[in-house]
């Protein structure tokens, strides 16, 4: 019987891996940490939360005292580590935010591990969930490898390769059985509309601006949700101690040209004459340290662990637009209260 501790399991991807563990593993415990920030939210769960092998926590990863005890009590095996402030603009309107939970909490956890697998490390896993950003930014050409030097931006890639390289320490110093994934950026069901994708869905969907940072030239490489859920799984399981695995979809699209597809697809969706969605598109003043390109060679994955992502974009698009639009009730509970007050401050007040 493993125990296993997934924080931040009610945001965006750990709502997926969550799901996953739990259907896929029903000898192991899923124990679900999750503090339900703005972003985290149980009803993304619902349909297995009644599962006899998924618990429910809700802690802040900042009280290190609740990490302490909490392992004491449970005696985890392995740790998957997702919880998180993820949000390059939130990062830039509060940094200390990012560093409390990305930095403080990250190694809150570190600390709660090594206490409780000290003398019997054997058989134990930390599995921190990183991202791409912590590489910078690229030019028109070239990829990101797992040795390439980190050189992060924004506050949010800050934190996150400040957390990194806590992690690579507990392992070198302490002897921390450790593992880290980068991946690049995700879309699919359930992410909160602040990123891209689901504000861009929302925004069509009620006839709002579509606010183009910049000209719309940055370039990401987006990974469906599900296949980063699956590559998870595959690098908990068979991933080398110490080891570090960039994931990406080898899918890189310029901001505006995927805004245009999802112009696109929306149209045909709500049944809209071509190009009606378009005429949203607007250009706003850049976001601060912006990066210009994203892209993840995922080499190292694939040729040693034998993962590739399993969905073809154009496919994953419109799985994701499908899912927002039949699930306006989530959209619409998300996007109440709070969120309106972030909306006015981030794209109104400027
Ligand atoms: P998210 O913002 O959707 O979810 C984060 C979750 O962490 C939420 O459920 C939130 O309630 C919880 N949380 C935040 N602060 C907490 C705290 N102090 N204690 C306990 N729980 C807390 O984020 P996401 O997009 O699902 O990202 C998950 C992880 O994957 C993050 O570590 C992120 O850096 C990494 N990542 C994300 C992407 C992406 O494209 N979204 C890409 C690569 C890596
Ligand atoms: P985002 O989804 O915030 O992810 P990240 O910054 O972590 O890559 O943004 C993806 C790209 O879209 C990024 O280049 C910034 C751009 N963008 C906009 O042009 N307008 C927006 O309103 C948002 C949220 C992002």
């Amino acid at each position: 019987m493993k125990k296993i501790l997934i924080t931040g399991g009610a945001g965006f991807i750990g709502s997926h891996v969550v799901r996953l563990f739990v259907n896929k593993y029903p000898d192991y415990q899923i124990y679900n940490l999750d503090k339900l920030t703005y972003a985290g939210n149980l009803f993304n769960l619902k349909d297995i939360e009644s599962k006899p092998n998924y618990h429910f926590i809700k802690a802040d990863i900042v009280d290190s005292a609740a990490m302490l005890s909490l392992f004491e009590k449970h005696q985890f095996d392995g740790v998957i580590h997702l919880a998180a402030e993820s949000h390059v603009d939130r990062s830039i309107a509060n940094p200390m935010e990012f560093v409390m939970t990305n930095v403080i909490g990250t190694v809150n956890l570190l600390n709660a591990a090594r206490h409780q697998w000290k003398d019997a490390m054997e058989g134990k896993r930390f599995y921190h969930i990183s991202t791409d950003e912590v590489y910078g930014s690229l030019g028109d050409t070239g990829f990101f490898y797992e040795d390439t030097a980190y050189d992060p931006h924004s506050p949010y890639s800050a934190s996150k390769a400040s957390s990194d390289h806590f992690v690579r320490a507990y392992h070198d110093t302490f002897g921390l059985p450790v593992v880290i994934s980068n991946c690049s950026n995700n879309y699919g069901p359930n992410q909160f509309p602040e990123k891209l994708i689901p504000l861009f869905i929302n925004n069509i969907r009620h006839n709002k601006p579509l606010p183009v940072y910049g000209k719309g030239e940055n370039v990401r490489d987006w990974l469906f949700v599900v296949d980063h859920a699956r590559a998870i799984d595959v690098i908990y399981h068979q991933g080398g101690n110490g080891e570090t695995y960039n994931i990406g979809g080898h899918n890189e699209w310029k901001n505006i040209d995927l805004i245009k597809v999802m112009c696109r697809i929306m149209d045909e969706k709500l049944g809209r004459t071509a190009g009606t969605s378009e005429q949203l598109i607007t250009y706003v003043k850049d976001r601060a340290g912006h990066d210009l390109r994203y892209a993840i060679d995922s080499g190292k994955l694939q040729k040693e662990l034998g993962w590739v992502p399993s969905l073809q974009f154009e496919e994953g698009i419109r799985l994701t637009i499908e899912w927002y639009l039949s699930n306006q009730e989530w959209l619409d509970t998300v996007t109440s209260g709070n969120y309106l007050k972030y909306y006015e401050e981030q794209y109104v007040i400027r």
